[in-house]
């Protein structure tokens, strides 16, 4: 691909989703964008390029911009923010929330599904000790097809295979041919949609809890402090924010601080209350 079109393409992801792509990725470009410019009738990725260069046509962009995530996600990934969730968060929030009132999760880059599933039956198991404290979890993702797939609830023996503990899968699972399909009962205390964290969150509403893990690394210095200044005014004051492992507010926003020896937990800078409890 030639400078003009690579760099057509660089700032053009930028402006849709945020992303940096970086030189090093071009590698991706065929094995992302040949399927597309093959089904769009194009001889080439250079071709499907060079076309979007004079079409600046919105559905090409999108669908580009959409095979240029990565959407790898798994069940309870990384484990350590589940077990805090279930540790710290849902105990400071049942001490904190009236009995009976609605806790509001936001799974912000959710893919196709596995973390909100993950949190509702994290909550599914912990319900007794919640004292009626009901859930609502908003699961949101810049991607249509990953969206299609979270909502069918419908995941393979892979899929199921990894990170998902087999008493979990055992209890909330059944087969469906080749396929698992997830509880129902847990489906419905999630909300899909599709959403852009360019986008403004204001609209969102205001929320206890969210996660923002593995995307942030996608965006430069100024889009990652962005999306985390405004996350915290989308945060209840003594709300939670969880990050993936290799990310970070230091450097980037000073909304947030990291909970002491809970890695990936930030609480919202000057809220004692919450870090006590955490
Ligand atoms: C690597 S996955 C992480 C999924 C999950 N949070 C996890 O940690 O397993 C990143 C997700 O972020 C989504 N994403 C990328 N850019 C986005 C944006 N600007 N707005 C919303 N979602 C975005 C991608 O579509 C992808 O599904």
């Amino acid at each position: 691909m030639n400078t003009q079109d690579f760099t057509f393409l660089v700032n053009m992801l930028k402006k849709t989703s945020g992303h940096v792509l970086a030189e090093d990725k071009g590698y991706l470009l065929d094995s992302r964008l040949g399927p597309i410019a093959r089904k769009e009738n194009y001889d080439s990725v250079d071709a499907l390029i060079k076309a979007m260069r004079t079409k600046n046509d919105d559905r090409l962009n999108a669908i580009v911009t959409e095979a240029m995530t990565t959407n790898e996600t798994f069940f309870f990934r990384d484990r350590t923010p589940f077990d805090l969730f279930k540790s710290d968060v849902i105990p400071h929030l049942t001490a904190n929330r009236p009995a009976g009132s609605k806790i509001k999760i936001w799974c912000a880059a959710a893919s196709s599904g596995q973390e909100p599933y993950s949190l509702a039956m994290i909550m599914r198991e912990e319900a007794a000790r919640m004292k009626g404290l009901q859930s609502s979890i908003l699961a949101t993702d810049i991607s249509d097809k990953v969206l299609e797939k979270a909502k069918t609830g419908l995941y393979s023996q892979f899929e199921v295979q990894r990170g998902l503990p087999v008493q979990l899968m055992v209890k909330y699972f059944e087969k469906a041919n080749d396929l698992w399909r997830i509880d129902p009962r847990l489906q419905q205390h999630i909300t899909f949609r599709k959403f852009n964290l360019l986008e403004n969150f204001r609209g969102l509403g205001q929320f206890d809890v969210v996660f923002c893990r593995n995307v942030l690394i996608y965006f430069d210095q100024a889009t990652k402090t962005d999306i985390l200044n405004r996350l915290a005014q989308s945060i209840a004051p003594d709300g939670f924010l969880f990050l993936g492992a290799a990310e970070t507010v230091m450097g980037l926003s000073d909304a947030f601080v990291p909970v002491p020896g809970k890695r990936g937990l930030y609480i919202r800078k000057g809220q004692a209350a919450a870090a006590q409890v955490a």
